[in-house]
């Protein structure tokens, strides 16, 4: 099964900020790191602006919007504060993301259903300046739908239980959650929706979910910045960008 059209990879690029802030130095800069990744082959630069500042500052984001050539993809917990930011620096896409201060990583997609009508008026003002909102969903059809109504252009299946799964050795799982995201992809796509994936995504779990045709991007981070220890962030992303290729087929 081949894809339709190039499928993006969109760099995340919070986790060199992780490293600087664990000594409070100004390096490593994660805008060197971005620009490093356009180099390697990266369609996007992906950054989360936390609530708690634990790695992306509001400095970060100044200066990413000011260097890049890539598109930003700023990721944010539906607030207020987060709102007037994003409106401020209007980048590329807006990522709506759940957020809780004592998860170490965002575990879950957002409830669309839950706050429906509060989501559709929030982005409302981001969509007319021009931003194109994504929001970080479950593979459930029900969300899915939801993501729709409220009129966002892009949904991000969260491939976290996938990755999960294969780390930990439950197959049956794997498969469960692998053939969960194919056909939510497909559905989503169906709808109207662009369908973007990302959360946990390795060298070893790339591949499936690049393979789906409907996925347009995906957005990884954690495991790249780490990989980048042993061969460089720009071998490390060149490499995660060939599996994405080799799965997509020669018809991309
Ligand atoms: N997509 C979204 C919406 C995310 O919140 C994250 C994590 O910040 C990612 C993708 C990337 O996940 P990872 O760092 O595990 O590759």
């Amino acid at each position: 099964m081949y894809g339709k059209g190039k499928l993006r990879l969109g760099v995340n690029i919070d986790h060199v900020a992780t490293v600087r802030n664990a000594r409070g130095s100004s390096y490593p800069d994660p805008v060197r790191a971005a620009k490093l990744a356009e180099d390697a082959g990266a369609d996007g630069i992906t950054a989360h602006l936390r609530e708690d500042r634990r790695h992306i500052s509001d400095r970060d984001i100044e200066r990413l919007t000011s260097a890049l050539d890539l598109p930003l993809n700023f990721e944010m917990a539906a607030t207020a504060e987060m709102r007037d930011i994003a409106l401020r620096h209007r980048p590329h896409a807006v990522c709506i993301v759940p957020e809780k201060r004592e998860e170490k990583t965002t575990e879950g997609g957002l409830d669309v259903m839950r706050e429906e009508s509060g989501l559709a008026d929030y982005i409302a003002p981001l969509r007319e300046v021009g931003c194109r909102i994504s929001i970080f969903a479950a593979a459930d059809r029900r969300q899915i739908e939801a993501v729709k109504r409220i009129g966002a252009e892009v949904v991000e299946l969260h491939t976290g239980a996938y990755c999960d799964a294969h780390h930990e050795g439950r197959e049956s799982d794997r498969k469960r959650e692998l053939e969960n995201l194919r056909h939510i992809s497909a559905y989503a796509h169906s709808i109207g929706l662009e369908v973007h994936a990302g959360h946990g995504l390795t060298y070893d779990t790339v591949m499936p979910v690049a393979a789906f045709p409907e996925v347009m991007e995906l957005n990884i981070g954690h495991f790249l910045i780490g990989e980048a220890i042993y061969l460089g962030l720009v071998a490390a992303i060149a490499k995660m960008r060939r599996l994405m290729d080799e799965a997509r087929g020669p018809a991309h």
